[in-house]
């Protein structure tokens, strides 16, 4: 079944006179379990299309089904429970609480959840763990490197299990090797069966899903894939 399902959808941003097509009419799906890697040039719409999945934000027209739901009818409060449970969202500038440590930037979704203490820190300390910061836990976000700072953004992802994993840019501004290491957890997190969806314009990232959709002025430009992901 597709997991995610986005059809004929637009989004028009409304600055003043001036309106910006962010995406015209882009439809697609993903299947659960899928890596689906999405490039495009700046100002290409990906991450408009990206805070949609992510039930960030609505479309202008056109509808997105998550999990056979139709997102636009959802209440408020089903769309925070679904951004809490069911998704975790990776940005690009990490999004890190400054001045505090690793291991509690990776419990607060947890906290919100109203997940309990000994629980939470136990989870934290696991999913720090997998993505190689055993020893880093308790340094803060400005006591960390770039690289460990993504690697704490994706375990603070993971801390609620989402099925679905939103990445804007997971490896921009990191080294090629970090990048390798990030695109290897991913890779795990699949093989767990995550959905991944994840933006990126470097094509040696785009490499590691199974299917590149490329955008280009809010349109869907093509697609391609080899149905298995190329590098394992
Ligand atoms: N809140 C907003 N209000 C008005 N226009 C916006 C808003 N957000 C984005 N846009 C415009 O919509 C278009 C798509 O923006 P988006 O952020 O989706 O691009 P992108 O593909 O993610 O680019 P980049 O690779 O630079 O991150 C751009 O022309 C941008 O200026
Ligand atoms: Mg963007």
């Amino acid at each position: 079944m597709d997991q995610i399902s986005v059809s004929n959808v637009s989004k028009i941003y409304k600055t003043g006179d001036v309106d910006t097509t962010a995406l015209d009419n882009v439809s697609f799906s993903v299947k659960k379990g899928e890596f689906v890697a999405i490039m495009g040039p700046s100002g290409s719409g990906k991450s408009t299309l990206m805070h949609i999945l992510g039930a960030l934000d609505t479309p202008t027209s056109g509808t997105y089904i998550l999990d056979g739901e139709q997102v636009g009818k959802l209440s408020k409060d089903k769309l925070a429970e679904i951004r809490n449970r069911k998704i975790g969202f990776v940005f690009q500038a990490f999004n890190l609480l400054p001045r505090t440590t690793a291991l509690k930037n990776v419990e607060l979704p947890m906290t919100y959840a109203g997940v309990d203490k000994d629980e939470r820190i136990k989870r934290a300390e696991e999913l720090l763990k997998e993505v190689g910061l055993g020893d880093r836990m308790d340094h803060t976000s400005n006591q960390l490197s770039g690289g460990q700072m993504q690697r704490v953004a994706i375990a603070r992802a993971l801390s609620m299990n989402p099925a679905i994993i939103l990445a804007d840019e997971p490896t921009g501004n990191i080294s090629s090797a970090q990048s390798d290491e990030i695109m290897h957890i991913f890779q795990n997190l699949q093989k767990q069966g995550h959905t991944i969806v994840m933006i990126t314009h470097e094509p040696s990232v785009a490499r590691w899903a199974e299917r590149v959709i490329h955008i280009k002025d809010g349109k869907i430009e093509k697609e391609e894939g080899n149905g298995k992901g190329r590098k394992k």
